[in-house]
């Protein structure tokens, strides 16, 4: 048995925001009631939250843990260790693994790993083709039996409409979301950062927004002949938002996530620093300032981190030559807090639902503090002064553009089915 006593117990299903006491027995949550109200129980440990917010666990619908393959850079227990740091009580890693999730033995192989290794959840993303190359569907049936929440060729875009549609149809019957890394890959070749004035004084090739817009354009057409609910993964393009709210307002199945570094940065802030590389690129202003507005006003479902660790031996090379992907976990919280509500820009209640109802949305699942539901909770503090050092990190990589900066708010404890993942010390 656990109490957690004191805590501003936040949770967006019951919109309850109250100083509440909640005890947790074994896997599950067994009592809510008003501070004070909940005896200690004998033998049981107390978790004091005096001054600290309690939110349902929040849970990261889109990062990378390069188990199988390339354990090097992250492995399902470096990274979910980083996750839990972060206050993520659940995870849903990409396919893009070697081999690729693309059939029932590599999600078993995940999960299997996860099972002995994992501080917290670990929900695999299936492959939408085989080997993610787009020419013939995987085996999602067989995949979704052995345990994936969504699918999704993330890395590069489902390569032709005739596959997406394929895809949709197929997912829609089997009710799982299709994640889209949208990208025309003809628009986008060769491209290592945003098109635009900052791309040409820095001499490095560009891709335009449309890359990513025309193919949100693409799947909202294709959700809609299909029926299929489609999920748009790092949107980054103030007119692939756009896209989003139509297709909301159509009452279509969309919905879209936003990483904390695409609401943090922009282009200006890329610098020949490979730390500052990643697909889709740091937008322009006017993009962020839409980003912005969409997390306040609804369009954004999830804020996803994105988290794609890549070991410095391939990252620590010249801007061009280096792979796509930041690290994300354990400043996501952080950026929230100082992009998002210390801004003012979002309500604290808004910014969680963000990171636990949203997403959870997003895969057909609920998230809430109740009686008889899954002991999963983050506790994080709104204030706590801290200096983000990469190298404490139990990430195997390094490649944060936000190593040395300092914070207002973090994580303080993670707890995933009643126990104690992470405590900050
Ligand atoms: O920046 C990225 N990194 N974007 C992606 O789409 C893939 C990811 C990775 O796997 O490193
Ligand atoms: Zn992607």
């Amino acid at each position: 048995m656990l109490l957690i006593k004191n805590g501003r117990v936040l949770d967006p299903a019951s919109k309850t925001d109250g100083a509440l006491d909640i005890l947790l027995d074994g896997e599950r949550i067994s009592q809510l009631a008003p501070a004070g109200k909940i005896a200690a129980p004998p033998g049981g440990e107390v978790l004091d939250a005096a001054g600290l917010v309690v939110a349902p666990g929040f849970l990261d619908i889109h990062v990378h843990l390069r188990e199988p393959g390339q354990e090097s850079s992250e492995t399902i227990e470096s990274g979910t260790r980083s996750a839990a740091r972060g206050g993520f009580t659940a995870v849903c890693c990409m396919p893009n693994t070697r081999p690729v999730n693309d059939n029932a033995a590599v999600t078993r192989f995940i999960l299997d790993r996860a099972k002995a290794a994992a501080s917290v959840r670990v929900w695999p993303i299936g492959a939408a083709s085989v080997g993610s190359k787009g020419e013939a569907i995987a085996e999602i049936a067989g995949m979704k039996e052995a345990g994936i929440v969504a699918v999704s060729d993330d890395g590069k875009p489902i390569a032709t409409g005739k596959l997406t549609r394929q895809v949709m149809d197929y997912c829609r019957s089997l009710d799982l979301p299709v994640i889209e890394h949208a990208e025309d890959v003809s628009l986008a070749a060769g491209a290592v950062m945003r098109e635009g004035v900052t791309s040409t004084r820095l001499g490095l090739s560009g891709m335009p927004a449309a890359a990513e817009a025309v193919c949100v354009a693409r799947d909202v057409q294709l959700a809609e002949l299909t029926g299929a609910r489609l999920h748009i993964a790092h949107l980054s393009a103030k007119a692939s938002l756009e896209q989003v709210r139509w297709a909301k307002q159509r009452g279509l199945q969309v919905t879209c996530e936003v990483t904390p570094h695409h609401f943090t940065l922009i282009d200006e802030d890329v610098q020949y620093d490979s730390r500052f590389k990643m697909n889709p690129p740091l937008a322009a202003r006017e993009d962020r300032e839409a980003l912005l507005a969409g997390l306040a006003d609804g369009t954004v479902d999830a804020i996803a981190t994105d988290h794609a660790p890549h070991e410095p031996a391939l990252k620590d090379v010249e801007f061009d030559k280096a792979p796509f992907g930041i690290l994300g976990f354990e400043t996501a919280l952080a950026l929230a807090l100082e992009q998002l509500v210390h801004t003012g820009r979002l309500s604290l209640m808004r910014m969680v639902e963000l990171f636990t109802t949203g997403p959870a949305r997003v895969l057909g699942i609920q998230r809430k503090l109740a009686p008889g539901e899954p002991a999963d909770l983050t506790i994080f503090s709104t204030g706590h002064a801290w200096t983000y050092n990469v190298n404490d990190s139990p990430s195997k990589s390094r490649n944060s553009p936000f190593d040395g900066r300092t914070f207002k708010g973090a994580p303080m404890a993670t707890i995933v089915a009643g126990r104690l993942v992470y405590r900050r010390k």
